[in-house]
């Protein structure tokens, strides 16, 4: 009886649908996102060409998706596998920039501490409706990229633009939670 019912709940556990209720926090992140603010806050805001240096796997665009998705048939990704990831590397993006702002530089004022404020509204709502199941095993290529992204004596750092980051972080944002965005938003392939 017990049994049946943990199966059950481990069944529901593994729903691949987004909640709807993750919609509303995931718009407003999308809505601080928007071309417009990220053009202003993340390029005007810095000097040309200006780079940070981050971990290679902090890197997380379009294609790395369709990659990851694709590469191994015997061990399929779910949604939230990607989901996972894009929630770190967006939030880690966001603190590495914050981390190179001086206190009263406009982009930290008047930009980057609000949106990394939403992003951990989201992350508070999408943790509560969408629990982990801490039995499973990840496949070994996502398993893979959280021991680099967490790991301590890292080497190899790359340079990348602010802007990029939150480039990146968008797009990818409207490939894996398409349920949340309607047609009219720019829609990204996944591909
Ligand atoms: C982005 O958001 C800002 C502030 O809400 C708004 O003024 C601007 O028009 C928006 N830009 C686009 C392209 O939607
Ligand atoms: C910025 O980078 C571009 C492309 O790498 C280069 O052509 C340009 O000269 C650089 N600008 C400055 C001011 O360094
Ligand atoms: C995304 O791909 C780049 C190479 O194009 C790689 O360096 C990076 O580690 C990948 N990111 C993830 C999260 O796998
Ligand atoms: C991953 O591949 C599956 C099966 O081909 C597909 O249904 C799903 O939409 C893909 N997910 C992403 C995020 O591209």
């Amino acid at each position: 009886m017990v049994q049946s019912e943990c199966r059950l709940l481990r069944g529901l556990l593994v729903c691949m649908c987004v909640a709807p209720q993750l919609c509303g926090p995931l718009n407003t992140v999308r809505e601080s996102l928007n071309v417009t603010l990220r053009r202003r806050f993340m390029k005007m805001n810095f000097p040309i060409n200006y780079t940070i240096q981050v971990h290679y796997e902090e890197v997380f665009r379009l294609r790395n998706i369709s990659r990851l998705n694709t590469s191994n048939e015997e061990e399929p990704l779910q949604e939230r596998d990607l989901q996972d990831l894009w929630l770190w590397v967006s939030q880690q993006g966001i603190k590495r920039i914050l981390k190179v702002l001086p206190e009263r530089h406009p982009t930290r004022r008047k930009y980057l501490s609000n949106l990394q404020n939403l992003f951990n509204n989201f992350e508070g709502s999408y943790n509560q409706l969408n629990p982990k199941d801490e039995e499973r095993i990840l496949p070994e290529r996502i398993q893979n990229i959280w021991d680099r992204l967490t790991e301590q004596d890292y080497e190899g750092w790359k340079s990348v633009t602010p802007k990029s980051i939150l480039d990146n972080s968008y797009r990818t944002m409207l490939c894996l939670f398409k349920e949340c965005f309607s047609k009219e938003d720019d829609n990204y392939d996944c591909k």
